[in-house]
């Protein structure tokens, strides 16, 4: 019969047999995994929300059995989720290409052209232009977050008119630091997804966006781009660099005609 572990917590380590040893240690690793944590958002009933585990091995140097901790399984779905809340998609990051209704030709053709990039293994950027309300945030949200969930990249996502704001509000309050620490952020973001793209600006915001694009386009980091202006437009205000957005999108670019009948705000008034 198995001794009693009250039996066994009474004597000296030194005396006790193999089994007893390991009934010791199973109980404190039970112990410790059932004990509860304060992670939230996933509720895990293997680290009871500790984002940890406790398992046994033996140790390679003395072979004896020992415990030791390792990260949960949990926690990788935890960085993502936290990966995702950082990146700034908000209410988008629900957004899959389920909720991308295509019916007529232009919005398959588009469906079809975001479903070969997310499956693209080069560093080509995705930019679509043109039309208001024609589901341009809505398509590169689906794929900001094909990137975040399906190959667990990390992407930032910004509105250019937000941007700029902060830029400019952390620039009134004379932190220098903060401005670029936000400004290199953006930069070196491993997905950068900028929404209306040039909505408004002035030649000093035009800096910024000619600073971000020809970094990234040198250092080879993957942007979505999404703007109401069209292909002409935005070459006349800088060759040069939206030439380098073009090259980089390749056949990822989609220029979406003025058409009020695309505008899907209006689809049922129209
Ligand atoms: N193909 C679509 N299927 C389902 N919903 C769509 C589709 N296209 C657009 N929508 C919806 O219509 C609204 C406008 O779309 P979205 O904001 O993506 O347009 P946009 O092209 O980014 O417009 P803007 O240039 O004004 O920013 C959103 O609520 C979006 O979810
Ligand atoms: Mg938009
Ligand atoms: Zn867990």
């Amino acid at each position: 019969m198995a001794t009693k572990l009250s039996e066994i917590l009474k004597q000296p380590h030194t005396k006790m047999t193999e089994d007893n040893k390991m009934r010791l240690l199973n109980m404190r690793v039970d112990d410790y995994n059932k004990s509860k944590g304060e992670l939230t958002e996933i509720d895990c009933p293997i680290c009871n929300n500790k984002g940890l585990v406790m398992k046994i091995r033996q140790n390679p140097m003395f072979n004896y059995w020992e415990e030791y901790v390792t990260d949960c399984e949990c926690m990788e779905k935890r960085k993502l989720l936290y990966k995702a809340r950082k990146s700034g998609l908000g209410d988008y990051l629900k957004k899959t290409s389920k909720d991308y209704e295509a019916t007529e030709q232009w919005q398959k053709d588009i469906l079809q052209k975001a479903s070969d990039y997310c499956k693209s293994d080069n560093d080509n950027w995705f930019v679509i232009l043109g039309q208001t309300g024609a589901g341009k945030t809505l398509i590169c949200s689906i794929i900001a977050n094909y990137h975040l969930f399906n190959l667990n990249k990390s992407v930032v996502y910004i509105t250019w008119t937000d941007f700029i704001s902060r830029l400019k509000r952390d620039m009134m309050s004379d932190n220098a630091q903060t401005v670029s620490k936000y400004f290199d952020e953006v930069k070196n973001a491993e997905i950068l997804f900028i929404d209306e793209l040039l909505k408004k600006y002035n030649e000093t915001d035009l800096k910024y966006i000619i600073e971000i694009i020809n970094y990234r386009y040198t250092e080879g980091l993957k942007t979505i781009i999404s703007s109401e202006r069209e292909a002409g437009e935005l070459l006349d205000i800088d060759e040069a660099t939206f030439g380098r957005m073009v090259e980089k999108a390749g056949k990822y670019i989609t220029n979406i005609q003025k058409d009020r009948k695309k505008n899907y705000r209006l689809k049922n008034i129209l």
